[in-house]
């Protein structure tokens, strides 16, 4: 940096293959606007991160979706009749899966073991079923049990919402060849 014969006294100049910059100051607002966006840095970081006080856009995010979920499962487990398309929708919904695995954990882990992997009970989590692969088929296996084979009927005892729930669950599992699970029993299921 030099005092330039061309520059307004007092200027610095920087000369650039004869291209002459001045060492003008930057305009007040512009430091004001960039000091604040500093500070505002400063604060959103200690808000959101170091005491994590408010929710991130993907927190906030996560949250609306698990509600519309809640929702959406809250009519499904308690419209009118339990459809195929009803149950496969249900099967899809978080709320409802999440629901339907603490039934799991609480009602059916002694026979299907953990996750479903399938113990006196079969393999859940195989392509292969016993009694069909339509979504009503396992809904109507949960709800009234084969007796005779040892699986137990829930309707009466968990009510219909909650069988549907559990059938969610069930459907969520299947396909997904949990390690170490049971051999496969029956068919295949086509879906
Ligand atoms: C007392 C043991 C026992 C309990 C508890 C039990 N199950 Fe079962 N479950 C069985 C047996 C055994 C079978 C196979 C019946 C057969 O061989 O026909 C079966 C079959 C099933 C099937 C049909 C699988 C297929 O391949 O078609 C589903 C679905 C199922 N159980 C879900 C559940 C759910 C959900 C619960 C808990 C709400 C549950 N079971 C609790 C023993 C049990």
């Amino acid at each position: 940096m030099k005092e330039h014969p061309d520059a307004p006294p007092g200027q610095n100049v920087h000369e650039y293959d004869g291209i002459l910059e001045y060492d003008n100051m930057l305009p007040r607002w512009w430091l004001t606007t960039f000091f604040l966006c500093i500070s505002f840095a400063g604060g959103y970081w200690i808000y959101y991160h170091t005491f994590d006080k408010g929710l991130l856009p993907s927190e906030e995010y996560a949250e609306v979706v698990a509600e519309r979920d809640a929702k959406a499962a809250a009519e499904m487990l308690a419209a009118g009749e339990a459809t195929d398309e009803l149950l496969l929708a249900l099967s899809k919904n978080q709320a409802s899966i999440n629901q339907g695995k603490e039934l799991f954990v609480t009602n059916c882990v002694t026979c299907h073991a953990e996750g479903g992997k399938g113990a006196t009970g079969p393999n859940l989590t195989d392509n292969f079923v016993l009694h069909g692969a339509k979504p009503t088929d396992t809904y109507n296996t949960i709800k009234n049990g084969f007796l005779a084979k040892q699986m137990p009927a829930w309707g009466k005892q968990l009510g219909e919402g909650k069988v549907r729930a559990a059938t969610a669950y069930v459907l969520s599992l299947r396909g997904s060849n949990v390690a170490g699970g049971k051999e496969p029993q029956g068919e295949a299921a086509s879906q």
